[in-house]
């Protein structure tokens, strides 16, 4: 009874979030119009054009020239730039849409946010547990009066709260434990060498950027399709955290909506051996959470590259699913990917009796289109998004926290209040990163 009444409470609240047909009023005003930067403009850049095509788009920014061109000729009255912090100087601009690499992401965010700007920040939000605290902390005072999207657009798929709805009213009993896996394998040996000159119109000397080390330019960096260029460098460590960072953000992202969670109190992980250019490809990085209000403590646990998790019996084949999540229970085990979803009872009480699926008028209200949600909160403040940065902090910072337990090969301990590890002085020196003199996080 009582979590229904929670739920009934829950939908309340969030019925009073959609917006209706005709949308907000007067948002499509000139007056009410967002004043809106680019920042990455090629690439997944793209991605953004239809979603801000309505609003005033007033600047763009590319590392290179080439990459911009596109955007140009959609929005030709912005201004252009290919220094973000220079473009960011920009009085007018009040959002701010960015696609740059994940090592710069955690900088650009802040610094926007530091200039009271609306934030749209591709994933993954951050790429050390200390860039993820920096973006929350700095995000939370301004909750409720600047807008905060990761770029983890998948959320919106209405699978996302069937399976929160279906946890919540017990489907597999008192939740113990939680999967989420990616099977994507991008193995490399190492940092590219130095050979090539960089093409005239690409700052390479921006594109580093915080980048504490000489890495000499190399063509197969750039060399991917437009869109998909990340998957050339986000898995060499001072460019990205790979997959955990990549798929990672979206596939943890279905068990992180539904569980519940913030910061973990310990985590332990085991992979391939540890190579100092390249994050792992093959990795399993599990933690432990305390109980919330509506389970005991549970335990999650990322697999990637090949690694994946006990099957929930032996007729179901999970590895047909490349990426996807799973949820074990004291009755029950529900396994998802992206879009659908499975319940296998468990043992002699698999008869499900216990279970009550919601009531069609309960359940969570959709998210619509997820590009929009963000746009129609910066004109509304009162208008939450699905995976702000608190939301996204949260799960993106115990996902690093996974990576410095996989490089001392250990279990640690966790206070995620003060965000530090408290039982081995090498892991907590893995939560951040230094950076290229002249480059501030927080700037
Ligand atoms: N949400 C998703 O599903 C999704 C899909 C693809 C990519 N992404 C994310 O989008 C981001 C970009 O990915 P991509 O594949 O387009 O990569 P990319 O290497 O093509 O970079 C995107 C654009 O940003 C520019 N750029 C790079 N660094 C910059 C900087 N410091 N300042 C200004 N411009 C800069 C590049 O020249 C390029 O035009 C990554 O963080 C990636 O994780 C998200």
């Amino acid at each position: 009874m009582k979590r229904r009444e929670f739920l009934k409470s829950a939908v309340t609240t969030g019925a009073g979030l959609i917006i209706l047909p005709g949308g907000l009023r007067g948002a499509t005003a000139a007056s009410n119009k967002l004043n809106i930067a680019l920042i990455g403009a090629g690439g997944r850049g793209h991605a953004h054009f239809a979603s801000i095509a309505d609003e005033n788009v007033v600047a763009l920014c590319d590392v290179w020239e080439r990459n911009m061109a596109e955007a140009v000729k959609r929005f030709p009255k912005a201004k252009t730039y290919s220094d973000w912090r220079k473009c960011l100087e920009q009085k007018d601009i009040n959002a701010v849409v960015i696609c740059t690499t994940d090592f710069t992401h955690a900088f650009v965010a802040n610094w926007a946010l530091n200039r009271g700007m609306h934030v749209y920040l591709e994933k993954p939000l951050g790429i050390t547990v200390e860039e993820a605290r920096v973006v929350r902390a700095n995000w939370l005072p301004k909750r409720g009066k600047l807008a905060t999207q990761v770029g983890m657009q998948r959320h919106a798929h209405d699978n996302f709260n069937r399976i929160a709805e279906m946890l919540r009213d017990g489907a597999v009993g008192e939740l113990q434990a939680a999967y989420a896996w990616g099977n994507r394998q991008i193995p490399k040996p190492g940092y590219l060498p130095a050979g090539e000159t960089p093409p005239s119109d690409l700052r390479y000397d921006l594109w580093l950027g915080p980048v504490k080390a000489d890495h000499p330019y190399h063509p197969e960096y750039f060399s991917g399709k437009p869109g998909a260029n990340c998957l050339q460098w986000n898995m060499y460590w001072d460019f990205g955290i790979g997959q955990i960072g990549d798929m990672g953000s979206h596939t943890m992202d279905i068990v992180w909506n539904a569980v519940d969670c913030h910061l973990p109190t310990s985590a332990e992980s085991k992979g391939e051996p540890f190579n100092p250019d390249v994050t792992p490809v093959k990795a399993e990085m599990r933690f432990e959470h305390p109980a919330n209000d509506w389970h005991g403590p549970i335990s999650i646990t990322w697999y990637q590259g090949g690694a994946m998790p006990n099957p929930p019996s032996e007729y179901v084949d999970i590895n047909k699913i490349g990426h996807g999540a799973m949820f074990k229970g004291s009755e029950g085990i529900l396994v998802a990917d992206f879009t659908s979803r499975a319940l296998i009872p468990l043992g002699k009480d698999g008869s499900l009796t216990y279970y009550k699926p919601r009531k069609k008028e309960e359940l969570l209200p959709s998210v619509g289109h997820f590009q929009k949600q963000w746009i129609n909160a910066c004109k509304n403040p009162s208008l939450k998004t699905a995976c702000d940065f608190a939301y996204s902090a949260d799960m993106i910072e115990q996902m690093c926290l996974g990576l410095a337990a996989y490089r001392v090969g250990r279990k640690i301990s966790y206070d995620g209040a003060a965000g530090h590890v408290t039982d081995c002085a090498d892991a907590d020196a893995l939560l951040k990163r230094e950076y290229r003199a002249g480059w501030t996080l927080n700037g």
